[in-house]
């Protein structure tokens, strides 16, 4: 068994980053500027957007938060994106999800300006990306392709099993790895709620990558010699020894599966150090205007 460290790779790809924040601040007399959004204070929601600023400051990016609290309107929200839209100083613009349930995703998700969506979730850069043209990448699945090609895992040809559909991971991440590009070129089967007998399916996958959000969904019975396991499980549950006050699971039974898969990513270090890679690149991507000039 080999780990895929998401600790050794993202900050290895940190610093590349931060070369070339650099180079563009000496270029450009500015930083590249992430704002991102937060309505209300999921636990969850706190620590991811408290991690992409922190690591946009080690980079030497500018980065700004705007807070709203649960009961923001709808109307509020996109009167803010309409602003951060228009605002020339902003290269990428992020709206934390989930967010409260009288506010529409999708509606939010359509009003950010495509050209500064570094979460890739626009429909023109879903559309974009299943093309194969010049797109932002969803964060979670570019960094899973960023983790791959560093270890120089073998795609083509090979049977690549996704477990979960959102918009997310899963599914963007099956049409990244189907695509005609390294990593790539995959036979995906696509695994949901809806599917009978997923071990059927799993014990056929070369690759497994698993977004269902259940703690050892994954056990050593559901897969075959070999298989290159990527979790991207972020399951918190309270604990009174860790100093954050909660532990994360994957949705891997890690110990389980590590003896039989040839590559597997732990939880924690694994994937989510991974996700901030791909939003740092896209931002960057943005502010040289290599997607959209
Ligand atoms: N919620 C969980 N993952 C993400 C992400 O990558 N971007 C945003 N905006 N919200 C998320």
């Amino acid at each position: 068994m080999n780990l895929l460290d998401g600790k050794y790779v993202s900050e290895k790809l940190k610093g590349e980053i931060a070369e070339q924040a650099a180079a563009y601040l000496a270029q450009t007399g500015r930083k590249p500027h992430l704002v991102a959004v937060l309505v209300g204070h999921d636990g969850g929601s706190e620590t991811y957007v408290a991690s992409k600023m922190k690591n946009c400051e080690k980079v030497g990016f500018k980065s700004s938060l705007v807070r709203y609290e649960a009961d923001v309107t709808e109307e509020e929200l996109l009167a803010k994106v309409a602003e951060l839209n228009a605002d020339a100083d902003i290269d990428g613009i992020i709206v934390q999800l989930p967010l409260p349930k009288h506010i529409d995703p999708e509606k939010v998700t359509e009003r950010i300006d495509h050209r500064k969506d570094v979460d890739g979730f626009h429909p023109v850069n879903l559309g974009r990306m299943q093309r194969n043209l010049p797109s932002f990448i969803p964060a979670t699945p570019y960094g899973i392709t960023l983790m791959l090609k560093e270890y120089g895992i073998e795609t083509a040809g090979k049977h690549c099993v996704v477990i979960g559909r959102s918009n997310i991971v899963g599914s963007p991440m099956s049409i990244l790895m189907a695509r005609n590009t390294t990593p790539g070129n995959c036979t995906v089967t696509i695994c949901h709620s809806r599917t009978p007998d997923i071990k059927k399916f799993t014990l056929d996958a070369d690759i497994l990558i698993v977004a269902i959000g259940k703690k050892n969904f994954v056990t050593a019975d559901m897969v075959k010699d070999g298989v290159v396991v990527i979790d991207v499980g972020m399951n918190r549950e309270t604990s009174a020894t860790n100093k954050s006050g909660y532990k994360l699971y994957g949705d891997v039974d890690f110990d389980g599966v590590a003896p039989k898969a040839s590559w597997i990513t732990p939880v924690p270090g694994g994937v989510g150090l991974m996700t901030i890679i791909g939003l740092l690149k896209n931002t960057l991507a943005s502010a040289n205007k290599e997607v959209y000039s």
